[in-house]
């Protein structure tokens, strides 16, 4: 059974955090709360862990509803990479399973992308980015045989966000949509066993 309160918990103090700060402080505050959720991998249901044989998945855990932040969990099969792309708002990647590789973008003179070295980022790892600092990367399972799930928290609802993809040698950029995997979200509310527990006591 998973402990889906962790996830619950998570977002009543996310959603707190965010109605109390500005977007680059929230990003801080937040950051070791998904720390904390991402120490233990027994709270993700079956579901929102699931890979696809060809591409990563990203599952909508939860958005909030005036769209400040989003949760969403990061499946990738062996192997598999996201395109060179930017976020536009801020983010925090918190790794749950296994491994990933992440390569950072500057722009060159001649306009070209130029990759940082590839940092490898292991399960309890929380990295920031923001418009700002980081916002052009790409992430990879470090794994040929096995899935990796990360976890990221957005300052919006990122399936929604206009953003962009490049090409590294042109730094060409495209316009990019990313969406979401799923169609249902988690049952972060069924509450019902610990009150009828506070009942009997
Ligand atoms: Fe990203």
């Amino acid at each position: 059974m998973s402990n889906i309160q962790r996830l619950r918990d998570f977002i009543i103090a996310t959603t707190k955090v965010v109605g109390e700060n500005s977007a680059e402080e929230a990003a801080f505050a937040v950051a070791p709360l998904l720390a904390d959720l991402v120490a233990q991998d027994d709270w993700l249901p079956e579901d929102f862990r699931v890979p696809h044989p060809d591409y990563y998945r990203q599952y909508l855990l939860h958005a909030d509803p005036l769209e400040r932040f989003s949760v969403v969990s990061f499946v990738w099969g062996p192997g598999q990479t996201t395109p060179i792309h930017d976020h536009r708002v801020w983010g925090l990647v918190g790794i749950l399973h296994g491994a990933e590789l992440s390569t950072d973008y500057r722009r060159g003179s001649d306009g070209s992308l130029i990759a940082s070295e590839e940092e490898r980022l292991l399960p309890g790892q929380v990295v920031a980015l923001s418009p700002e600092d980081r916002d052009i990367h790409s992430i990879r399972n470090a794994f040929e045989d096995q899935v990796s799930i990360s976890i990221h928290v957005y300052g919006g609802n990122i399936g929604a966000v206009k953003r962009a993809v490049f090409d590294a040698a042109s730094g060409q950029e495209k316009p990019f949509v990313s969406g979401y995997s799923n169609d249902h979200v988690p049952n972060l509310w069924d509450r019902s066993a610990e009150v009828r527990q506070a009942l009997q006591a």
